[in-house]
């Protein structure tokens, strides 16, 4: 079994502090300003980005232009219908550009990552031999978004993987070569592209390598990769990807799936309804082919063009001067966090190499929902807490009452990071300065002072205790 070391040894260098470090692209709202509960307001430091990521001020800006465009999608004949036929087809080819589709390829616009695997699991063909749902391998560390449909709706393993990467590898190697030599092939790999705990991932080239090898295809969670890594399929030869808009600077509801067509072409419809079918009796149903087959219902053209606004300003990034920035904030974060007393940085693998920004932690003694709350009432950071989605590997490592975690991404400055670091060490040294408490679960301040945002719209919900002040403020249960 994998055991969890602490931080990993310490590097040659150790990270400088990075006070100085401005964001890269512009992001809506990175200079709100949020309550502290000494009456204080400060600018918030998002350090959840692995989460939802703030919109890109040009994507926003695109999204305003393009509002009064909108008209129906694929159903119209209006001139602005047609707009946005061609705005919505446009995205679609955008999209599946910025991940190197290949030209057989099809990119199905989905809502999100989960979304998207759940639609892939429903196409995954039965294996031939027994006519039983097909098989697919799929590692313990994966957010529950790719291993839940692989459970629900194909025949699943799961496996462990070991404490380095070069074993985790052989491992997977091994399970793909005797299910092929046992005449029980893997029809699929389902593997991250870096884990939404800890950043890390596996060699693209060498698992693609061992799948193709034993007759498996190979799907990216790319949910955590894309947004902060240039990815190809053409490039790494991997056959499907899923990400999210959310995550892609772009959080307007839009995700992707992109891959190979002849798995999604012979797979049941997504989603039944019109616009994904050709013609229609009362009894029978003559289904499209193309993306057109999974994208049922009126198409989020305004999430699409989003998410391609996105995909614009990521391509036209010099991926070093992104791909630095990132990495020397995370550098800032293991080694400022691991200089903490108490302060445990979690990783997987002893060898990874290239993690994104994620950096999940605990503070011994403290609760993560407590960490996380104090962190936000004290400091006026966003972090998230809980087991994020991924509860065999957080129960795996031992961290079965949860972890926090900070992650960056383009817009995030060295002012933030700074922040966090100084007030994990202010816990530790000094503790907390206001009370907590835990109210149905979640992490509260007592007697919480500070106001919803003024306009917001929140203000009458509040006051009818539609939605307390308690889940407003609180932080995400650890079942998250
Ligand atoms: N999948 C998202 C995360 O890891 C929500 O936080």
């Amino acid at each position: 079994m994998t055991t969890l070391t602490t931080a990993p040894a310490v590097p040659a260098a150790r990270a400088a502090a990075v006070h100085d470090v401005a964001p890269v692209l512009p992001v809506v709202g990175g200079d709100t300003l949020v309550p502290l509960v000494d009456g204080r307001q400060v600018p918030y430091a998002n350090l959840d980005v692995a989460a939802s990521a703030p919109a890109l001020q040009a994507v926003a800006d695109r999204v305003a232009r393009v509002l009064p465009l909108y008209a129906s999608v694929h159903r119209g004949a209006g001139y602005l219908s047609q707009v946005s036929t061609a705005l919505y087809e446009t995205a679609r080819r955008t999209i599946g550009a910025f991940v190197g589709a290949r030209e057989d390829d099809l990119t199905i616009v989905t809502r999100n990552t989960t979304d998207s695997l759940n639609l892939l699991a429903g196409c995954v063909p039965a294996d031939p031999a027994t006519g039983e749902p097909g098989r697919v391998l799929v590692l313990d560390i994966e957010h529950h978004a790719n291993l839940l449909p692989w459970q629900r709706v194909t025949d699943a393993t799961v496996v462990t993987g070991g404490p380095s990467v070069s074993a985790t590898l052989a491992e997977i190697e091994e399970e793909l070569s005797s299910a092929a030599a046992a005449g029980r092939p893997y029809a699929l790999l389902a593997l991250t592209g870096a884990s939404n705990v800890t950043g890390e991932a596996l060699p693209v080239a060498d698992v693609v390598a061992a799948a193709h090898g034993a007759g498996a295809r190979v799907v990216l969670d790319g949910a955590q990769l894309v947004p902060h890594r240039r990815f190809s399929l053409v490039e790494t030869g991997v056959d499907y990807v899923a990400f999210s808009g959310h995550k892609t600077y772009a959080p307007f509801g839009a995700g992707a799936l992109v891959g190979r067509r002849d798995w999604l072409d012979a797979g049941t419809p997504y989603l039944a309804g019109g616009g994904a079918v050709r013609r229609v009796r009362t009894t029978t149903t003559e289904w499209h082919e193309g993306p057109a087959r999974h994208e049922a219902g009126s198409p989020n053209v305004v999430g699409a063009v989003a998410l391609a606004a996105a995909c614009d300003e990521l391509a036209a990034l010099d991926p070093w001067v992104a791909g630095e920035h990132e990495d020397a904030l995370r550098r800032r974060l293991v080694d400022g966090l691991g200089d903490v007393e108490r302060v445990e940085v979690v990783h997987v693998w002893d060898d990874a190499v290239d993690p994104v920004g994620v950096v999940t932690f605990t503070v011994s003694g403290y609760d993560p929902g407590l960490v996380a709350a104090y962190l936000s009432a004290e400091h006026g950071i966003g972090v998230r807490d809980g087991r994020f989605c991924a509860h065999p590997l957080l129960g795996r490592l031992g961290f079965d009452a949860g972890a926090v975690r900070a992650s960056v991404g383009l817009g995030t400055a060295g002012e933030e990071v700074e922040r966090l670091v100084a007030a994990v060490r202010s816990l530790v040294t000094e503790g907390p300065q206001a009370r907590y408490d835990v109210v149905d679960g979640l992490w509260v301040v007592v007697d919480d002072p500070r106001p919803v945002p003024e306009g917001s719209g929140l203000e009458g919900l509040l006051a009818t205790a539609a939605l307390g002040a308690d889940e407003a403020f609180g932080c995400l249960p650890d079942d998250l």
